[in-house]
Formats: C-alpha cells, structure tokens, sequence
C-alpha cells in the first residue's frame, strides 16, 4: 500500500522532528515539515496531504488563518491543531473554524497516532461510502466520535469559563466541588489539598470538611502512582473510615508532575457505578481545574512580587527622609481602622491596605533639595511638591487592576470644599478612601518630628483636625478618626 503523506507545521525544531520520527517509525507515512506559515501554504498548494498538524502560533501566520486558507484550497484537507496547555480555548475556537481534532502538548506518542489513525480510518470509509459499502457503520462510528468530542469540548469550554471569572483560591475551590459534583452527577464530593500528609479538606458537599492522613487510605495509592483510584465495596471510606457502600473516585491534581491536591467523588444520584467515560470526564476536569489553580498561584507570585517591588520603593523614599520614616505604613494603619469604624465594604479597605502605602510613592519624583529643604519652601519649590499625586497615579496607571488605588493616590490631597489638588475635586466627589487617607495622613504628619519643627501633641493634632473639619476634612472621617484613637489610644 502507498505510504500516506503528512505535513507538520511548527516552528519548534523538537516537534516537528518528534513528530517526524513518530511517523517513520510507523513505516506508513511520509512525512514533510514547514517552519512558517508562508512555506506551509505554499506545500499544500504543491500536493494533497492525507493530514496537517500545525501549531497554533506558528511564524509568519496565525495558526487558525494558515488552517482556513489551507481548507480553501483543499476542502477535505484534515488539520489537527497542537496547542500548549495553556491554550485550551483556542483549541476549541481551532475546532469550530473546522479543526478535525485538537492535541494538547507536551503530548504523547499514542494520542497523535490514534488521531492519525482516526482520520485516515473516516478517510477510508468515506472513500468505501462512495463506492456504496457500509454507511450505517460509519455514520454511527463517526457520530459516537464527534459526540464524545463535542461533550469535551463544551466540557472544558464551561470549566474554564467559570473557572476564569474566579480570582481567589477559596471560590476556585469551592466552584470545584459544585462543578464537579453536578458534571458527574454524585451527592458527595470533596477538594483537598495535601500538606504535611494530611489532605486537608478545602471544600465539600456531603462530606466532611475533617482533615485526611493519606497514608493509610485510598490516597496513598492515588499519591504513590499519580493515577486515579476507583474504589470500591469492601475498601475503606477515606472520610469515614468504615466500608464504603458505593464507589468513590479520587482523582488526583497535579501541577507540574506533582500531586498537590485531590478531589474525591462520591454516590452517584442514579445509584450506578461510574462508566469509563464518567471516570476520563473526572480526570479531564481535574486537569483544567488544576490548571486555573496553577494561572492563580502564578497571579499571587505575580501580584506579590509587584507590591514587594512598590513597597521597595516606598521605603527608598522614605530612607531619604529620616523623618518620615515608617510614615505610610503608619497612615495606611490608620486608615483601615478609619474604614473599619465606618462600616466600608472590603473593596474599600484592599484599596487603602494597598493604595495608603504607595500614596506618596509620587515622592520618588521629587527632587532631595526639595524634600528635604529644612526652610520654608518657594512657591515654585510648593507647586514641585504638590505633583506627587499626580506622579504617583501615572506609576500606578499601567496597572490597569487596581483602579481604586489609583484614585486614592491621585485625591489624597484634595479638600472636603474643593481647594484642595490636583483636582480641586469637593465634598462626595472625592473617592471615600482618599477623604480617609488624607485624616491620616494630616494626624500623622502632625504628631512626627518635620525638620523645620518639632511633633505635635496628639491635643493638638485633634484640634486641628477638628478644626479644618469641612473645609480640609469630611467631618464624618474625622469622627471617626478621633473615636479610633479614643478606643484604641493615640499613639505616644
Ligand atoms: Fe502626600
């Protein structure tokens, strides 16, 4: 029989020589490789192939573009799109431009072979279709295949399109239990996280939330082999520790080869044992869950290293001036007990945690012989100063997540009856948590030594703030400012 012909189009040197040496191994293709989109084209417009693998980002062209230009100038072409892990939606937009399949990477050898031999088998039958044989056979094979792809597909769509609303573990992990009690239909699910050997219950429904040894219990098997473990009547409940009296599937999560967590599935409301379908449904949903773990670990690192970064250089600005050392991290204390006083909403109080330390970081523009000039300052020298907030906004303004932050340090200067800057913004107008930020930060200036003078009695910062009460100060701010300090003492 003539070997058949595949192209495979991927600028990674390494896959496109796996994948090469897959098919010679094989004996029954031939294959041809391109490393750019242009090349690609100009191949299938030279010769048939039997099938195309391309990578979604490959040079010169879009993945999907090379893929509908390749299927405009040969309509049956098969194109099976490989795609990095992290781009499972693309892969199924790759499907709905009429991909025939999607692999994932790293993948392995049998998964590309099976594809393979799926679509050069439908090529087959087809081409008997023509010549009359054996419809009913292959309409129904092919209906099993596609249904079984599209219930993946749809699968994976609604995992990462709830997943990806979540930003905070706890939800993530709580969505995880719902989702993946309602996807396998079972009463009793459980998520945990392994730590110290113990997997700890972070979510779930019908079972208790009471920390798991895994040594001992089913879970060990599932950690010592990084496989599934479907159990059944006779082993032991890892919850309860008595027989169990219908099957419970652990599937573990994994993040880099390791396993950090599992999910345990329970009691299936149609009282049936799962089916090999059900249990590959489980693990494909443990893989994109973990996945969406994986993204918000990364966000986390991310998001902290940036506030370590800021906070660098909040305190390189204070080490220029010995008198205002410790100066944010004192207002931004203040501040969140202002808001707490106040009853504010959580979105509030994040933005201050983050916004009232970085409100001077606007500072870092200013120059030492301003900043730190001992005399009364010139007009000009007044004006130079009163930019920080505006400075400060743009270094923050490309983080485009943290709107409120910005707001707070872009107002923290501005006055309750609109004299203040750099917007002489009035009354409600000025965002709540830059009215609280600039009570603390006017108290805290007054009480810590300036260089041109001496720290002011916490007496006499009260009354002044009592008295620039609505005209600098929300007097609303300020009362609860001055309660604070009354119940948890002013500062010595
Ligand atoms: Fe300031």
């Amino acid at each position: 029989m003539q070997p058949g012909r595949i192209l495979i189009v991927d600028d990674d040197p390494l896959v496109r020589d796996v994948l090469a040496a897959v098919f010679a191994h094989s004996g029954r293709y031939e294959t041809e490789l391109a490393c750019d989109g242009r090349s690609a084209i100009d191949k299938v417009k030279d010769r048939d192939y039997d099938i195309v693998f391309t990578d979604l980002t490959i040079p010169g062209v879009n993945g999907i573009d090379f893929m509908r230009e390749a299927v405009k100038l040969r309509p049956s072409l098969p194109v099976v799109v490989i795609t990095g892990h992290s781009t499972v939606d693309n892969a199924i937009n790759a499907m709905r431009e009429g991909a025939r399949d999607f692999i994932t990477k790293p993948f392995n050898v049998a998964t590309i072979t099976a594809a393979v031999d799926r679509i050069v088998g439908e090529k087959r039958l087809l081409a008997g279709i023509e010549r009359g044989d054996s419809r009913d056979s292959f309409i129904g094979r092919l209906n099993a295949e596609l249904f079984k792809k599209l219930q993946e597909i749809s699968i994976l769509q609604s995992v990462s399109a709830e997943l990806d609303t979540l930003y905070s573990n706890k939800a993530i992990y709580e969505k995880i239990v719902e989702m993946a009690s309602r996807l396998l239909m079972v009463r009793q699910a459980a998520f945990g996280i392994i730590e110290q050997g113990v997997l700890k219950i972070r979510s779930a429904v019908g079972l208790s939330t009471r920390g798991i040894p895994v040594s001992g219990t089913i879970f060990e098997q599932v950690v010592a082999t990084g496989r599934h473990h479907l159990a059944g009547f006779g082993e032991l409940s890892p919850h309860t520790g008595r027989p169990l009296t219908a099957q419970y599937l652990a599937v573990p999560f994994t993040l880099n080869g390791e396993i950090f967590g599992i999910i345990g599935l329970a009691d299936k409301t149609d009282g049936a044992a799962f089916t090999a379908d059900e249990v590959s449904l489980a693990l494909t949903f443990a893989k994109k869950a973990a996945q969406r773990i994986e993204n918000n670990a990364l966000y986390e690192v991310f998001y902290n290293n940036l506030i370590n970064t800021l906070k660098s250089l909040v305190n390189s600005i204070e080490a220029r001036d010995s008198y205002t050392k410790q100066h944010s991290e004192r207002v931004t204390d203040y501040a969140l007990r202002i808001a707490e006083t106040m009853g504010l909403g959580s979105e509030e109080q994040d933005a201050l945690r983050f916004g009232g330390y970085l409100h001077d970081i606007g500072k870092i523009g200013v120059r030492d012989t301003i900043l730190l000039k001992p005399d009364r300052l010139t007009d000009e020298e007044r004006a130079e100063i009163n930019l920080h907030p505006v400075i400060g906004g743009n270094i923050i303004k490309p983080l485009r997540f943290f709107p409120k932050e910005r707001e707070l340090i872009l107002h923290h200067h501005e006055h309750i009856d609109g004299t203040g800057y750099p917007d002489r913004l009035a009354g409600e107008a000025i965002p709540v948590s830059a009215r609280i930020l600039a009570v603390a930060d006017a108290y805290d200036a007054m009480t810590s030594s300036r260089p041109y003078r001496q720290a002011r009695t916490h007496t006499h910062a009260e009354a002044e703030l009592r008295r620039c009460s609505r005209r600098q100060f929300d007097e609303e701010v300020v009362h609860a400012f001055l309660q604070v300090l009354k119940e948890t003492g002013a500062p010595a």
